[in-house]
């Protein structure tokens, strides 16, 4: 039987993200469908969320699925021990889709090879993060008209930042430059770049985060630095604040810019922009449940044909 996981972005053609938008804009004019009624989605967090499961939830939830799963995994039988492998064996005994969010990176692979259930990779470590890649692609397509010959810059934390490197390969398709701004010491990783330069992706690398850059974005993809990933926390500590978006520097921008940020956000765009036409971020999230609606469905092999007529076969 085929395995419709959703481990990462890399393997979705063109084609198939396309098709992905059109469902994520059926669920958007229409988020209550019984699609998924009888069925039970599983949401394994084994590292802290709000957005990502809580959108999960809220997606099953409008498609008429039931929801099991943790957010705490000191409260289950790995504390005593138990292996991801039995983990996943067991809860495939339960549910018709597993959620997982894992600090390892691969874990959502190792899950998609010991099941048959479809399993959803909602962040391994700093590895990939597909269903955010696919709400954020749909806020790129929503607020610039297409995913074609865009400006990007991505600020921040681009080693940890597993929503940068999805997004990046994602883009491939769509013939994008971007403006990797990092400090030297979260710099997007060589297998990034190499990446982009075996898919003929260009892109240049910044250390000063400047007003003439983000005078010839289209996108400004804002990020947080993970806290969580570094072994050295003094580390963490030289760079957290390194890049601070205010309000002040968006005077000159593209009238089509916008920004985004996959959140949450601690220092890194200060509140005066909130207020700002070019912030999208809050809307990024919301954009997230019809996302989300469409990689359901998808996993479970029901088609946008299906979801536009609102049956499954
Ligand atoms: N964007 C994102 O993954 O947010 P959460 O960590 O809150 O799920």
């Amino acid at each position: 039987m085929e395995n419709r996981s959703l481990v990462t972005i890399a393997k979705h053609s063109k084609e198939k993200i396309l098709y992905m938008l059109d469902m994520a804009k059926e669920f958007e004019a229409r988020p209550n469908r019984h699609l998924l009624d009888g069925r039970v989605v599983a949401t394994l967090f084994f590292e802290p969320s709000t957005r990502t499961r809580l959108s999960f939830e809220t997606a099953a939830n409008r498609l008429g699925a039931r929801v099991i799963g943790f957010t705490d995994p000191k409260a289950t039988s790995s504390s005593k021990g138990e292996t991801l492998k039995d983990t996943i064996k067991m809860v495939s005994n339960y549910a018709d889709i597993i959620v997982m969010r894992h600090y390892l990176e691969g874990a959502a692979r190792y899950a998609s090879e010991v099941t048959n259930v479809p399993i959803v990779n909602a962040g391994d470590g700093a590895n990939q993060h597909p269903s955010q890649t696919m709400l954020d692609l749909y806020s790129i397509y929503k607020t610039q008209g297409t995913l074609e010959n865009l400006d990007i810059c991505l600020v921040g934390d681009l080693k940890y930042g597993r929503t940068v490197h999805s997004l990046l390969m994602a883009m491939r398709h769509f013939n994008p430059t971007f403006h990797f701004i990092a400090p030297k010491e979260l710099q997007m990783p060589e297998e990034y770049k190499i990446y982009c330069r075996e898919h003929g992706i260009r892109f240049e690398e910044h250390t000063d985060f400047t007003e003439e850059t983000i005078n010839r974005a289209d996108i400004l993809y804002m990020t947080r630095v993970q806290r969580e990933r570094f072994t050295d926390l003094m580390e963490y500590e030289r760079v957290k604040n390194v890049y601070i978006l205010r309000a002040k520097m968006l005077g000159h921008t593209r009238p089509n810019l916008r920004i985004l940020h996959p959140l949450p956000r601690v220092n890194e765009i200060a509140y005066d922009v909130d207020e700002t036409p070019q912030a999208y971020y809050f809307q990024q999230a919301q954009n997230g449940l019809y996302a989300r609606q469409a990689i359901l469905c998808d996993v479970l092999g029901i088609t946008l044909d299906d979801v536009r007529r609102d049956t499954i076969q």
